[in-house]
């Protein structure tokens, strides 16, 4: 088991590309943490120095304290599973399985209980005499973290390991994933662009953006305080609704002035957050996470009212997600994009509700939306660093 320590690491490949940015963070000894981003943000690069598999430009690396940048993959004693997985394709399911086992001198029986045990959890009972060949895409990935699994190793490195599989054995997987870190309490670093994986398995989350770590938290502080515009349209999904606008007055009180979309600012909302204040006058944008909506009740006029018409329904079971064009005229904040790929700056300004799948919300029907302003993230428009106190 092994504390891991990023401090300051930097990784520029040999054509400029700057992967890995000034990168701080400490992975505690027994931690699972979930690193997160989009495509090209770092990821793989991250993990693959821990692993010793990528030459660290700047900045030391330290595991269990001891810098670690110049020591031999094999000295690390980390297993990874890779997002592409090798498997030896001369070699049997179990043989695969057992390779770092035999290579580390095991003995027979011991490599057989330990493979027969990772098989039955895997799944992979039935094959354990085939072929990579002979295997679906998701049984070989299956077979990849076997490998790792079957090893105690100090830290395991996961990189997307439940991309290929289908929805139900991926659930079933992150549920045994997260229940056997907990149990060996081995330090365990997971990368996926999987929203409910992030949430879900992490005891922390690392958001990274273009080689640079955006937050570091608990998956409900992320959700609830997202630090930064990116993670706040990054984390939930559907994505939080984004208007762009600036603080101001409406009647003599504290108001959201989005567009022609105007949201008081109500005591709660206020008390929270004192520093909105202080951004009177300034470009803000307002974030609004689509299950913050409710469903007004019949009073056309009443303030913060936000009106519009169905533009269509995906209808999710549990509950609808709304499109609803907007009345308003207001803007969506750049980086949100509509469904052709197009940023929305006109005036027709659609945004996306969460409501309970029992209302029956049609398309073309006229619908009245409310939000608790106190529900209401705010980001400043020139730092994107969301006003938080
Ligand atoms: N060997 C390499 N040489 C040069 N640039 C590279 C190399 N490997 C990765 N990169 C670049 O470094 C950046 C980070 O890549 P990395 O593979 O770490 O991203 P990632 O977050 O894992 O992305 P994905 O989610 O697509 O796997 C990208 O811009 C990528 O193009
Ligand atoms: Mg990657």
């Amino acid at each position: 088991m092994a504390e891991i320590v990023f401090d300051r690491v930097t990784k520029r490949y040999d054509d400029g590309q700057l992967a890995v940015n000034a990168l701080e963070l400490t992975i505690a000894d027994g931690e699972f943490l979930v690193l997160v981003g989009p495509s090209g943000c770092g990821k793989s690069t991250a993990l693959r120095m821990i692993a010793g598999l990528e030459e660290i430009s700047d900045g030391e690396l330290l595991i269990d304290g001891v810098i670690a940048n110049d020591l031999a993959p094999r000295d690390r004693n980390i297993a990874m599973v890779f997002q592409s997985y090798a498997l030896y394709p001369h070699l049997t399911v179990a043989e695969n399985i057992a390779f770092g086992l035999k290579v580390r001198g095991t003995d027979k029986a011991e490599i057989d209980r330990k493979v027969a045990e990772t098989a039955q959890l895997l799944e992979l009972g039935d094959y354990l005499a085939r072929k990579p060949g002979k295997l679906s895409g998701g049984q070989r990935q299956r077979v990849a973290m076997g490998r790792a699994l079957v090893r105690s190793p100090k830290a395991y490195l996961m990189d997307e390991p439940l991309s290929n599989l289908d929805a139900r054995l991926r659930g079933q997987m992150r549920a045994e994933i997260a229940r056997l870190q907990k149990m060996t309490g081995v330090t365990t670093i997971y990368v996926t662009h999987d929203q409910v994986e992030a949430m879900t398995m992490g005891d922390r989350v690392a958001v990274m953006n273009k080689g640079v770590l955006q937050q570091l938290a608990e998956p409900r502080k992320l959700y609830d305080a997202p630090a930064n515009l990116f993670v706040a349209g990054f984390i939930g999904s559907p994505p939080m609704n984004m208007l762009a606008g600036q603080i101001g007055t409406s009647g003599g009180s504290p108001a959201l002035l989005l567009g022609e979309l105007t949201i008081p600012l109500d005591a709660p909302a206020l008390a929270a957050r004192p520093a909105l204040t202080d951004h009177q006058g300034k470009p803000v944008i307002a974030g609004i996470r689509p299950e913050a909506f409710q469903v007004a009740p019949d009073e056309p006029s009443a303030p913060g009212r936000i009106c519009g018409t169905v533009a269509f329904v995906e209808d999710l079971g549990a509950s609808l997600l709304v499109h609803v064009d907007l009345d308003a005229g207001a803007v969506v904040a750049s980086g949100i994009e509509d469904e052709s790929g197009d940023e929305m700056t006109s005036a027709r300004t659609r945004l996306r509700a969460v409501l309970d799948g029992t209302l029956g919300i049609k398309g073309g029907a006229r619908i009245g939306l409310t939000v608790e302003p106190a529900r209401i993230h705010v980001f400043d428009a020139a730092t994107e660093l969301a006003i938080t106190h």
